[in-house]
């Protein structure tokens, strides 16, 4: 059941001429095994399912109209959100029985569209990209797709997106170790709908490698919008913890934040002891435990995740009803739900652990003592 969770007020400027469409048939396979239990944009990041987080943003554009293109685990979004209407919004959901792709997904829902042209998310990324200004963007151009490009520290990592100084894309390169610039794809984009009809919906299309080629090769004009607000690609548990510290923190931009901006978001139901120290962002979700002495840094605690007297959790996601025993130490680890880990128990270095297992007191150190 949804929660009141959109708390910023209605939106400025009613854009009815644009759908939104939001990604989120993926596995997220790089986020297992949380993603076993709850789709990708359904894991609450900083206290609510980051789809919350993206559907404010979405709903303080002003436009309403929002197409949910699900394949994995399509019925956990429609049982949460239903037709919208709690968030202000109009929610339709398309489901693929077999996945799309990114760009076959975005073909797939061209029926339902109302306006000339739509606002198009991945469903995991956190920005604080304006959209009003990328919808600007998109009319002053006259393209035919824009898309928003941020500008990385190590474009090695990425595919990269050069733009001419009118901001024309020129090409769509795959990772390389010499990037001829620091631009990456950031996951937003605005698609003028005949681009959207013309996408094939018989087979899986991907839009970054078989779309945006595409449309370059075909002589449409795709203009990329570069800025220099936060962004944050959520799809891999470092980045996970790190932009839901970064939303507590006030770092990256919410309105769907449940609690004041500080050091940490203890949500209602949620307990800390007064010994024990709760800090870096991190979030204790409702019906979580924190005993005395315990750390709980950088860290997300999923509702009703407990943690031992004097154990350490940093950077970690914990599971729901997971409990982390006396003593024990997590670091880069994510914990599945319902796990139970003893006392005296070390687990780093990016360890996941998948839900229902139990590790007995002290069983599995990185120390050489126990
Ligand atoms: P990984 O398996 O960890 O790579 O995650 P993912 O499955 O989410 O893939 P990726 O991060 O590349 O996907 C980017 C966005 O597109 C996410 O919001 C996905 O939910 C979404 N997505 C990926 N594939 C499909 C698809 O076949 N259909 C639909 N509707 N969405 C997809």
């Amino acid at each position: 059941m949804i929660r009141d969770e959109l708390t910023g007020g209605e939106g400025e400027s009613m854009d009815s001429d644009v759908d939104a469409i939001v990604l989120v048939g993926g596995k997220g396979t790089r986020l297992r095994p949380l993603t076993e239990t709850l789709p990708k944009p359904m894991l609450p990041i900083a206290g609510v399912p980051y789809l919350t987080h993206l559907l404010s943003r979405i709903r303080s554009a002003g436009v309403r109209h929002v197409i949910m293109g699900t394949s994995y685990k399509a019925e956990v979004f429609s049982e949460y959100y239903g037709d919208g209407s709690q968030l202000g919004l109009e929610l339709e959901y398309v489901v693929e029985e077999t996945p799309l792709g990114t760009g076959g997904a975005i073909g797939n829902v061209a029926s339902l569209l109302r306006g000339d042209a739509a606002l198009i998310f991945n469903g995991d990324i956190l920005t604080g990209c304006d959209l009003t200004d990328l919808l600007a963007t998109h009319r002053r151009t006259g393209a035919d797709v824009s898309l928003h490009l941020t500008r990385v520290d190590d474009p090695r990592a990425f595919g990269c997106v050069p733009t001419e100084a009118d901001g024309r894309v020129t090409a769509f390169l795959e990772k390389d170790p010499n990037p001829v610039t620091d631009q990456i794809n950031a996951g937003t984009y605005v698609f003028n709908r005949s681009v959207i009809e013309s996408i094939p919906t018989d087979r899986p299309v991907s839009v970054e490698r078989e779309t945006f080629p595409g449309l370059l090769e075909s002589g449409a004009l795709v203009v990329g919008h570069v800025d220099a607000t936060y962004w944050r690609d959520l799809g891999k548990p470092s980045d996970f913890v790190t932009g839901s510290a970064d939303l507590v923190r006030g770092i990256a931009p919410s309105d769907a934040l449940p609690g004041p901006v500080g050091d940490a978001l203890v949500l209602a139901g949620g307990t800390v002891a007064d010994s024990a120290r709760v800090t870096g962002g991190s979030v204790v979700d409702a019906g979580c435990e924190v005993a005395a002495g315990a750390v709980v840094d950088g860290s997300v605690l999923l509702p009703g995740a407990r943690v031992a007297a004097g154990a350490v959790v940093r950077d970690s996601i914990v599971g729901r009803d997971a409990v982390i025993g006396k003593d024990s130490v997590l670091a880069d680890a994510v914990i599945g739900d319902g796990v139970e880990i003893g006392a005296r128990v070390e687990l780093l270095h990016g360890i996941r652990v998948w839900p229902g297992t139990v590790i007995a007191d002290g069983s599995v150190r990185f120390s050489a003592d126990c």
